[in-house]
C-alpha cells in the first residue's frame, strides 16, 4: 500500500518530535527491528508527545466544518500520516507546520470532494471509522469499508452503526463496505451497551450538527472524549459531560474554525513510566497531566515504585528495588488502560511473587504472552487471565511484536534482559509511538533502529 502525499513530509527533529513518516508499506518480516542491548538504567527527563487517540478523532470532525482549523501538538506517528491521506482523499487541504513551537496541521476542507473512504488507508488504521459521523452529519451520505487496525481480537463497529441509526441514518453493508445515508440527523437518546471510545466520539461528532438534542448514555470516559468535546465546543459546538457517562449535545446549523492544542499522551507517559520501573531508574515526565495516569500510578506505587509529582506538573518515576507482584484487571477509563497491558505484563514478570493480570477490554489480546515467554518470563494464560510468576530472569533474543502496544511490552522486556534483544515489528509501534527509540535513547537507553532496507519515499502520483 502506497501513501500519497509526500509533500507531507515534515523532517523529524533531533529531539524525537516532528516527522510524519510517509513511506510505502508492505507489512512482512523484513520491516525495522529495534536493536536493545538490556539492563541500562533510565535516567534524566522527557517529554511525552501529543496524544495519538486524541489527534485522530480531532483531525476527522475537521470535515464537520468549511473553516480552517489548526491542530497543535500533532504527534508523528503512522496513524496520523493515514488519517492525513484519508482527509486529503475526501478534499482536505493539510499543512503542516509548528505552532508555538510545537508540530501541528493546518486542515481545511471547504469541499467535501468525496464521500466514500479510500478504502486502502481505510483497511489500515481503526480511526478511519470516525469519518463516519462528520460525513453523515455534513453530506448526509457516507460509504466506507470496515477499519483495520491492531491484531488484538474483533473490533465490531455496531455499536457506531446503532447509534448512527438512532440518530437517523439508514445504512447498508454489501460487499464489506459500508453505505449509510440520511435526508437529515435528528437528536436522539442512545444508550451505548459497552461504553466505546470510538462510539462515543463518532456519535458526538453526528449529532453536533444533527436537529435537535442527543444524549450519549454510558459514554466512555477517556480524557480523549474531554479533549474532543472541548475542541469541538471551540468552534462552535454545544456538547456537555464529556468525562462523565452522560453527554449532551445541541445541535447547531453549522460550526467554525480555531486552533487547539492536543492533550499528552498518557499511554507513551504510562509505557516510559514502566520502562523507568523496568530498569531500576529515576525518570522525570515533563508536560504530563498527572490525574490521567492515576490508575496506572497507584499501582506503580502499590508494586514499590516511587511516584511523585513535582510543582510544574512533572512526574518523576523511581524505582529503587526490586518491585513486588500486584493484580490488575484492564477497564474503561478511570480504570487500568488495556493499551497498558502489555507493557505492565512485562514488568510483572520483573517483580517479586505471583501477579494476576485480567483483560476485561478486548478478548484478543495476549499476543505478547509468547514472545515474552521466549525471553525467559513465566507466563501461563487461562482465558482472559494470565498469571505471571516473577521474578524471573530476562534474556535478550529475537522477539515479533504483532501489535502497537505489544511491541512496547517487548521493548520494556528488553530494555531490562541481560544481553542484547531484536524486537522485530517496529511498524507497528511507530504506529502509536513518536520517536520511541530517541526517547529511550536521551534516557539512557542503549537502542538503534535498524532498517533492513532504505525507506522509499511516497511519489505524489
Ligand atoms: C480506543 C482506542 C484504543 C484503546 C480502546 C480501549 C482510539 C483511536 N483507540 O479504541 O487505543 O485500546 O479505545 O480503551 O481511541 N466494541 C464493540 N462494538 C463497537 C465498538 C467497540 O463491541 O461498536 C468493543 C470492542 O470490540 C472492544 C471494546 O468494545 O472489545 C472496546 O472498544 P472501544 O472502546 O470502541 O475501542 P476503540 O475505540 O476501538
Amino acid at each position: 500500500m502506497t501513501v500519497k502525499g509526500a509533500e507531507f513530509w515534515y523532517p523529524r527533529q533531533g529531539n524525537g518530535t516532528g516527522g510524519f513518516p510517509l513511506f510505502t508499506f508492505e507489512p512482512g518480516p523484513d520491516h525495522a527491528s529495534y536493536i536493545i542491548e538490556g539492563q541500562h538504567r533510565l535516567t534524566g527527563t522527557v517529554r511525552p508527545s501529543g496524544a495519538k487517540n486524541a489527534v485522530l478523532p480531532i483531525m476527522a470532525a475537521i470535515l464537520l466544518t468549511k473553516e480552517p482549523c489548526t491542530i497543535v501538538n500533532v504527534p508523528a506517528l503512522r496513524d496520523v500520516s493515514m488519517m492525513m491521506g484519508i482527509l486529503t482523499a475526501l478534499g482536505a487541504r493539510i499543512e503542516t507546520g509548528t505552532t508555538a513551537g510545537q508540530p501541528s496541521l493546518t486542515i481545511q476542507v471547504k469541499d467535501i470532494a468525496s464521500t466514500a473512504g479510500p478504502p486502502d488507508l481505510m483497511g489500515e488504521i481503526r480511526s478511519s471509522i470516525f469519518i463516519m459521523g462528520p460525513l453523515l452529519a455534513r453530506e448526509g451520505e457516507c460509504m466506507v469499508s470496515y477499519p483495520g487496525g491492531c491484531a488484538i481480537g474483533p473490533r465490531p463497529i455496531d455499536l457506531h452503526l446503532k447509534g448512527l441509526r438512532l440518530l437517523g441514518a439508514s445504512i447498508s453493508e454489501e460487499y464489506g463496505r459500508i453505505t449509510a445515508r440520511t435526508t437529515g440527523l435528528r437528536g436522539a437518546d442512545i444508550h451505548l451497551d459497552f461504553p466505546s471510545v470510538g462510539a462515543t466520539e463518532n456519535l458526538m461528532m453526528a449529532a453536533v450538527l444533527a436537529e435537535g438534542c442527543t444524549v450519549i448514555h454510558n459514554a466512555a470516559k477517556e480524557p480523549e472524549i474531554v479533549d474532543l468535546q472541548d475542541f469541538l465546543n471551540l468552534i462552535g459546538a454545544n456538547i456537555r459531560g464529556a468525562g462523565t457517562d452522560t453527554i449532551r449535545i445541541v445541535g447547531r446549523s453549522s460550526l467554525g474554525g480555531g486552533a487547539h492544542a492536543v492533550i499528552p499522551d498518557r499511554i507513551e507517559a504510562g509505557t516510559l513510566a514502566i520502562a523507568a520501573c523496568a530498569t531500576g531508574g529515576d525518570v522525570r515526565l515533563a508536560g504530563t497531566i498527572p490525574d490521567h495516569l492515576l490508575a496506572l500510578t497507584a499501582k506503580l506505587g502499590e508494586m514499590g515504585a516511587e511516584i511523585t509529582e513535582e510543582d510544574d506538573g512533572t512526574l518523576r518515576v523511581r524505582a529503587n528495588r526490586r518491585l513486588r507482584a500486584t493484580d490488575i484487571k484492564t477497564l474503561p477509563y478511570p480504570g487500568f488502560a488495556t493499551d497498558l497491558q502489555p507493557q505492565i505484563m512485562a514488568l510483572m514478570s520483573l517483580a517479586d511473587g505471583t501477579s494476576i493480570l485480567t483483560e476485561t477490554v478486548f478478548e484478543k489480546r495476549f499476543n505478547h504472552v509468547e514472545e515474552l515467554r521466549r525471553m525467559g518470563a513465566d507466563i501461563r494464560v487461562d482465558g482472559r487471565t494470565a498469571v505471571i510468576k516473577g521474578p524471573a530472569r530476562l534474556t535478550g533474543t529475537t522477539v515479533q511484536a504483532s501489535d502497537l502496544r505489544a511491541g512496547a511490552g517487548l521493548v520494556i522486556a528488553a530494555l531490562a534482559a541481560e544481553g542484547t534483544s531484536v524486537v522485530r515489528g517496529v511498524e507497528h509501534i511507530e504506529r502509536g509511538y513518536e520517536g520511541l527509540e530517541v526517547k529511550l535513547g536521551s534516557l539512557g537507553a542503549v537502542i538503534k533502529k535498524k532498517d533492513p532496507y532504505p525507506k522509499v519515499r511516497a511519489s505524489t502520483g
